[in-house]
């Protein structure tokens, strides 16, 4: 048999109509195309960017899992926060007016203790935590409020007469070794949530998750 040849359209191949055939090739025409392949590969570099961004932003909250003792970021609850600064206020050591929060998260307790007239520092793994905390003191203008990014198990703790710490069950015993060994006498050690296994709490504040320890050393 003998190929059809479309007269209208000189085509071969389908017999379609000639003025639906030219809608469809200046659509897909190196113009079209071109725009297209722009705009996909802008799509690309927007979500590649917002991909790695994101990923910048949230590897602080993930590390601490991958560390040894996982300690992750639970921010104190209002209670606790009234708990601590009960305990710092019935402090009676000598300069005691000196504080630091281990693993200071977005620094609400130091703030809240450095309003209160102390020289409060928050030591904190995670930087974007330690940045906000920063912006914070400084729009509230509290200026004996800081912070520095640092592991909490490497602090010279001597310079400190009250220490702040809301831990895990599983680090208590290892930190209260730690403190045995380099703590200065005459400093109270604050405890939230989880107590120390050996020490006796001088005293109790509050209940349930808000409870808060108090040791004198
Ligand atoms: C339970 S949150 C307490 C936050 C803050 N103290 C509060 O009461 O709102 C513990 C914090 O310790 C930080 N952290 C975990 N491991 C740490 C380490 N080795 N050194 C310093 N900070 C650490 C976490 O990033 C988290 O922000």
């Amino acid at each position: 048999m003998m190929a059809m040849e479309n007269k209208n359209t000189g085509n071969t191949h389908c017999g379609c109509d000639p003025y639906l055939l030219s809608l469809v090739e200046t659509k897909e025409g190196p113009t079209f195309k071109k725009a297209s392949r722009s705009t996909g590969l802008l799509l690309a570099s927007i979500t590649g960017g917002a991909a790695i961004a994101l990923s910048v932003v949230c590897y602080p909250f993930v590390s601490p899992a991958l560390r040894r003792v996982v300690l992750p970021y639970v921010p104190a609850s209002t209670k606790q926060v009234e708990n601590v600064m009960k305990a710092l206020s019935n402090s009676n050591m000598v300069g005691g007016r000196k504080m630091i929060d281990l693993g200071s998260g977005d620094g609400r307790i130091v703030l809240a203790a450095g309003q209160r007239g102390f020289q409060s520092h928050g030591v904190e793994l995670n930087s974007v935590l330690v940045l906000y905390s920063k912006f914070t003191a400084w729009r509230q203008r509290i200026k004996n409020a800081t912070f520095s990014r640092q592991d909490l198990f490497k602090v010279d703790y001597t310079k400190y007469n009250n220490i702040v710490i809301f831990g895990v069950e599983e680090m208590m015993p290892e930190l209260e070794a730690l403190f045995e060994k380099s703590l200065v006498s005459s400093s109270q050690v604050i405890a939230c949530r989880f107590p120390f296994p050996n020490w006796k709490p001088s005293h109790v504040i509050g209940e349930g998750i808000d409870t808060v320890w108090v040791y004198e050393v």
